[in-house]
């Protein structure tokens, strides 16, 4: 029979769907609305993203991952068992399907994620490293014995890895990213100018204005808010210029985090490092000035891989034909008692839809 697999990078800001041949399938934001008075979930992805910040009090946004961790499991649960069957419509064909999660997940939120992809109609799953993942989907060849640094700055967290053989060798993780620049930049530009902005708004200024150099760019923006002074809707330009301050700061924090690794890596391994230089991965890794910042404190080259949005996801769905080369960072997480069955299950009530929250 034929065999499907598929890759899935379960990330804070985004669930990304990729197979090894077709590349990324699917992409939504990792975001669920909930009507609270039914407590049914209304809607997931896109619909519930347009929702943030403009729902009816009722109406809950929920991020179910946060910071690198799984804040929200029925909610996880939801959006994995819903995605899925988005891409495998069919009932005969089972995917083998490998997860990237979140570095800082532990056990049994690990064997939740497990138990809601093989909810979903997973013949097997298997769970995948984000660093592992990333360097993957970058096109490292990560089973020599040769040593790659991977920093995959994403929405909730940025992971740092030293790898060799197909698995990490030394490797951080902290709750700095794309999500906290956000929420950093909002929180000035009300200390500042006394207008409070929502999250979508300092995320357009993060990504169209700030920069980690005054002197490399200069953008502005006109921001919406609301004013602490007149209580009354307000605008104002923000500058490049206005916002180096707090871009600067957790610049500097995901800086000293990549310097610690670097700095117990053994020697062989950091010659390496020195002579190939770091790759950044991740939607995070965008920001302007980020990878000259990180080289200029590291003193290493830095660059971005090609479309780094999307290597985690490319890199779980090669980690099911290159499994066996992986050391660590690869595991089957199918359960036993799930191997033993030859259908395994398919909840009806999540197969067609009718979820109740
Ligand atoms: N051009 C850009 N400049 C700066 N940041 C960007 C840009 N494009 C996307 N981002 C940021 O990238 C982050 C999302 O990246 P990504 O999709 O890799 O995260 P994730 O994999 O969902 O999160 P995590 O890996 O932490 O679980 C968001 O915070 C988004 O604002
Ligand atoms: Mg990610």
């Amino acid at each position: 029979m034929k065999q499907y697999d598929i890759g899935i990078d379960l990330g804070t800001s985004s669930i990304i769907i990729a197979t090894e041949q077709q590349g990324v399938i699917f992409r939504q934001p990792s975001v669920g609305a909930v009507d609270t008075r039914s407590n049914t979930v209304i809607a997931v992805g896109e619909d519930a993203l347009r929702m943030v910040g403009r729902a009816p009090r009722y109406i809950d946004i929920i991020r179910p991952l946060r910071d690198g961790v799984i804040q929200d499991h029925r909610m996880t649960n939801e959006l994995i068992v819903r995605f899925i069957n988005q891409v495998c419509p069919s009932r005969l064909i089972r995917p083998r399907v490998a997860v990237c999660v979140p570095a800082a997940i532990t056990g049994i939120e690990a064997d939740a994620v497990v138990e809601s992809v093989m909810a979903a109609g997973a013949k097997q799953v298997y769970l995948v490293d984000e660093p592992v993942a990333a360097a993957l989907g970058a096109g490292l060849d990560i089973r020599t014995p040769k040593g790659c640094m991977v920093i995959d700055i994403g929405g909730g967290s940025t992971d740092i890895a030293v790898i060799s053989m197909g698995g990490r060798v030394r490797a951080a993780s902290l709750p700095v990213a794309g999500n906290a620049f956000d929420n950093c930049i909002a929180q000035y530009v009300q200390e500042k100018f006394s207008i409070a902005i929502g999250p979508l708004t300092a995320e357009a200024l993060k990504k169209q204005v700030a920069c980690c150099f005054q002197s490399e760019f200069e953008g502005v923006m006109e921001v919406r808010g609301h004013s602490w002074e007149t209580n009354l809707p307000a605008r104002r330009l923000i500058y490049t210029r206005d916002l180096y301050e707090p871009v600067r700061e957790l610049a500097a924090r995901i800086a000293a985090a990549a310097h610690n690794v670097l700095q117990s890596t053994p020697p062989e391994l950091a010659a390496d490092v020195g002579k190939n230089g770091i790759l950044l991965t991740g939607g995070g890794s965008m920001l302007r000035g980020l990878a000259g910042y990180l080289a200029g404190e590291l003193h290493v080259d830095v660059a971005i891989a090609p479309d780094p949005l999307n290597c985690v996801a490319r890199g779980t769905a090669a980690s099911l034909s290159l499994g066996k080369y992986l050391t660590a960072g690869f595991r089957d997480a199918t359960p036993k008692v799930w191997k033993s069955r030859l259908m395994g299950p398919r909840d009806p009530f999540h197969a067609w839809g009718f979820v109740v929250y």
